[in-house]
């Protein structure tokens, strides 16, 4: 057991320079400590890119298998000329168009400043500026390039919330920063650019829709879940579901039959505000937005949401509506049907 240190910075989001503790924040990182921070996609455990027993430290703290790479975040684009090469004008391009901001750029590696174990000995690195006031101010501060993948224990889902960080890694690492609910709530777009045309490797909140808009041959419309050899290592791990058996649903618009003699008490309905009076009122509500074209909301509060579920250890089932399937969707569908295993309601509930 590490003494976990908690730094509630909520009334420093907008000047963290005069929080009082934040040299001591500093500090812990220079010395290659591991503490978590907020970002506007989820909380990040974060360490020192450049030192090898700290990047260990957050395999470690994870439980996470050495071979699925970190994200290393920058404050400054003038940071990628000591580990990245051959950027193109048009991932320069993108940078200026979304950074700061949820994305993640995959480039081609500059050996000899970070630590090997951040790239996994791969010949690229993931590259991220995050937006969140927060985040920024400690990456001016530190003045070093940090590694953080999201701040949750190998196999749970990602942390939104300064409490989820805290139940899976209080006593595990070195330093919690706590700040508000992650405002986008699934992490950061990872776009692969060292093949051409560039591809997506995990979508996010910076949709197909805004990345076409910007490059001039398109990106790669593969399917990212359906090639044979994952492009984003951390693919090939099994994807954080649910204890509760989940499956998805596309139409509500008449109330669930309540006659049909079925116990409702032991299911959970996660949904829409505007559809709560349409499933039975034995059943444990969880609301993902108001409207049910609210994907924002529905974004900001989905691991919120699956966390909560695997709480309610009475239930025994789950159903969540799958929300309208378009650009703005791609990523909450992408964490949505992996959550549920590729099940939907069909028929019968
Ligand atoms: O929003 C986010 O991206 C959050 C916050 C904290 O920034 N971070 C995050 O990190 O989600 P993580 O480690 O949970 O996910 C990083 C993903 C993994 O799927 C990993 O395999 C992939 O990025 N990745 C990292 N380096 C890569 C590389 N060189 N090539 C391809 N994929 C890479
Ligand atoms: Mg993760």
């Amino acid at each position: 057991m590490v003494k976990t240190t908690v730094w509630d910075v909520r009334d420093y989001t907008s000047n963290l320079k005069d929080y009082p503790n934040l040299s001591e924040i500093i500090e812990t990182y220079r010395q290659g400590g591991l503490i978590a921070l907020p970002t506007e996609t989820v909380y990040g455990l974060g360490a020192d890119a450049t030192n090898e027993q700290a990047v260990q430290g957050i395999y470690q703290a994870k439980g996470r298998p050495s071979d699925n790479p970190l994200i290393v975040h920058i404050y400054d684009t003038d940071q990628l000329d000591d580990f990245v090469t051959n950027v193109s004008e048009t991932t320069e391009k993108l940078m200026e168009a979304f950074w700061p901001g949820p994305i993640t750029f995959i480039l081609l590696l500059k050996e000899g400043y970070l630590c090997e174990s951040v790239t996994g000995g791969l010949n690229s690195v993931a590259v991220r500026m995050p937006s969140h006031p927060v985040a920024r101010a400690l990456l001016k501060e530190v003045a070093l390039p940090i590694a953080a993948p999201s701040a949750n224990l190998s196999g749970r889902p990602s942390p939104t919330t300064f409490e989820h960080v805290y139940h899976d890694l209080n006593g595990r690492i070195d330093g919690i920063i706590q700040s508000t609910q992650s405002e986008a709530g699934l992490e950061s777009t990872v776009l692969d650019c060292t093949s051409f045309p560039f591809r997506i490797a995990r979508p996010g909140t910076i949709t197909r829709s805004m990345l076409n808009d910007i490059l001039p041959n398109g990106i790669d419309e593969a399917q990212f879940d359906n090639s044979d050899k994952p492009i984003a290592p951390g693919m090939k791990y099994k994807h954080y579901a649910p204890e509760t058996p989940l499956k998805i649903f596309n139409v509500l618009n008449r109330p669930i039959d309540e006659a049909g003699q079925q116990d409702w008490s032991q299911t959970a309905f996660i949904l829409p505000e505007s559809f709560v009076s349409l499933v039975p009122k034995e059943a444990h509500i969880i609301v993902l937005s108001e409207s049910e074209n609210d994907i924002q909301a529905a974004s900001h509060n989905l691991y919120a949401a699956l966390h909560q579920l695997d709480e309610l250890t009475h239930i025994t089932r789950a159903y969540i509506y799958g929300y309208p399937n378009n650009d703005e969707a791609e990523a909450l569908h992408n964490r949505m049907v992996k959550a549920a295993n590729y099940q939907y309601v069909e028929g019968e509930w």
